[in-house]
């Protein structure tokens, strides 16, 4: 796919993102990596409408190189791709209920249990949550980096959601995953639940 076609594709899976209200005002970023560099969305941009033409370029060090300026939350995906070198595209929502889990109170569990296949197949079966930063703080990268090196998928303090995929789309598909996921974690709270059996869990991960 050439840059052309993968700005396509990415104008058209952010917009159906916001359609489906997975991202609200100009909320949510996303990157894709691209032959030389990424592209992503530019800072202060509506994933609802966005201008192929317009989309950030960075090189392959994350330098702005054309289009309008990125989104501020450079660092944040830098860190992901480092830690994860096979990551082909990475998507930041402020999704509801991911943004809802994010902001319970440390009770030493884990706030997304295992309790469907395709959290388990599509984010895995342990989704740290990475203490809260000011939107575009670089200082969150090392909390970033080191979160990432053990999980695709990342709930953000008091922020939101963070998945890197192997392709724009896989990302994607964790983006609404995790949404889905933290619904269904919110529906069930306070309910005795039977989440997937460890056995159940590595059949999956096989
Ligand atoms: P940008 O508009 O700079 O991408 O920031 C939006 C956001 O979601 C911050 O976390």
């Amino acid at each position: 796919m050439n840059h052309h076609e993968t700005r396509i594709e990415l104008v058209e899976l952010a917009a159906s993102l916001f359609q489906r209200g997975f991202s609200v005002g100009s909320a949510g970023n996303i990157s894709v990596r691209v032959e030389g560099g990424f592209l992503m969305t530019p800072t202060n941009a509506s994933l609802g409408r966005l201008r192929a033409e317009r989309l950030s370029l960075l090189d392959e060090e994350f330098n702005h190189v054309d289009g309008d300026a990125p989104s501020k939350e450079v660092v944040m995906h830098r860190a992901m791709y480092q830690a994860r070198p096979d990551t082909g595209a990475i998507v930041h929502l402020h999704s509801v209920h991911a943004t809802a889990l994010s902001c319970l109170a440390d009770d030493g569990h884990p706030k997304l249990v295992p309790h469907t296949p395709y959290l388990v197949m599509r984010l895995g079966d342990n989704i740290p949550v990475v203490p809260y930063y000011k939107p575009g703080d670089p200082s969150m990268e090392r909390d970033i980096y080191t979160a990432s090196l053990r999980a695709k998928a990342l709930l953000l303090g008091n922020h939101g959601s963070i998945v890197a995929g192997d392709s724009l789309v896989k990302a994607v598909d964790s983006a609404e995953e995790l949404e889905t996921s933290a619904q269904l974690a919110l529906l069930l709270h306070g309910h005795a639940t039977r989440p997937l059996s460890d056995a159940e869990i590595a059949a999956l991960k096989a």
